[in-house]
């Protein structure tokens, strides 16, 4: 299937299509390589089902678009694979990865590109993965208060998110925070998107910590529109990979005590920039 051409099947206008006739467990022609990276820039989360690959083999896709990122905090619970997230919750679980709307570690400095999940093994029914288009989030708010934000900035921070979250000893340790534009230019496609989210952003810098919080409240609502939204149903041997520049995502726990049990992969990204 490595040269033919792919079929890209759109969910909702704004964000999230289905990919067929690609078996990502082998190498990709680059052909095929340009056709799955612009439909990634064009719908923001793109979606493959029936997939069969070891963990290498998703390192591999992954690498075609940049390094793999090591998450900052989260054990590497597989041995010998140090940039897979493993992502499980079962009966003993007390959070789950995602759990509210956010964009993976923005509280790095260079905030990851994009990520991988590939799903294994799912509760009966539930489990669905919503992702939200920053972009139809930026476009919807009105010309003044995109006038608003666009010189702002917002510290995004790891310490609140991490910090006791794994069960391990994280005495001494520092997580990551980092200062980035609220509304940020997409390094590919040239368009404006919204970038604080409910998970790490914690203070616009410019104004006073009551109309910071005032406006966070307003664009964390904001980003929660459903017309922005898409919602992927996975199946076993699903992966949907997301654009984390351009989306953000909320892994809803509706299934709790089941299991849930995949595999991300995660790819740096670049400095947050805005472009006017
Ligand atoms: C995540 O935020 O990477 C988890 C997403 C999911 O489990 O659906």
């Amino acid at each position: 299937m490595g040269d033919s051409s792919i079929q890209v099947d759109k969910l909702t206008p704004h964000v999230g299509a289905e990919i067929h006739g690609i078996d990502l467990s082998r190498p990709l022609d680059q052909r095929t390589f340009e056709q799955i990276h612009d439909a990634l820039v064009d719908n923001g989360v793109i979606f493959f089902r029936s997939q069969h690959l070891t963990p290498e083999q998703q390192k591999d896709f992954g690498r075609r678009f940049g390094e793999l990122h090591v998450h900052p905090a989260a054990p590497a619970l597989l041995e010998g694979h140090p940039e897979i997230l493993v992502v499980h919750a079962d009966e003993t679980s007390r959070h789950v990865a995602g759990e509210n709307w956010h964009s993976d570690v923005s509280c790095d400095p260079e905030p990851p590109m994009g990520s991988i999940l590939y799903m294994h093994e799912l509760p009966p029914v539930g489990g669905d993965t919503l992702f939200a288009s920053m972009y139809a989030a930026y476009d919807a708010l009105s010309e003044p208060m995109k006038r608003f934000l666009e010189p702002l900035t917002a510290m995004h921070e790891g310490e609140h998110v991490y910090r006791g979250r794994y069960g391990v000893d994280d005495r001494g340790r520092v997580f990551p925070k980092a200062e980035h534009p609220v509304i940020r230019t997409h390094p590919v496609s040239g368009r404006k998107a919204l970038f604080v989210n409910g998970g790490f952003t914690t203070r616009i810098v410019q104004l006073e910590r009551p109309e910071s919080d005032a406006l966070l409240q307003f664009l964390f609502r904001h980003v929660e529109t459903p017309e922005f939204q898409c919602r992927f149903r996975w199946q076993v041997n699903s992966i949907a990979f997301w654009d984390n520049r351009c989306v953000q995502h909320h892994a809803m726990w509706d299934y709790y005590p089941q299991r849930r049990h995949g595999h991300r992969v995660t790819i740096r990204g670049d400095k947050p920039f805005y472009r006017p």
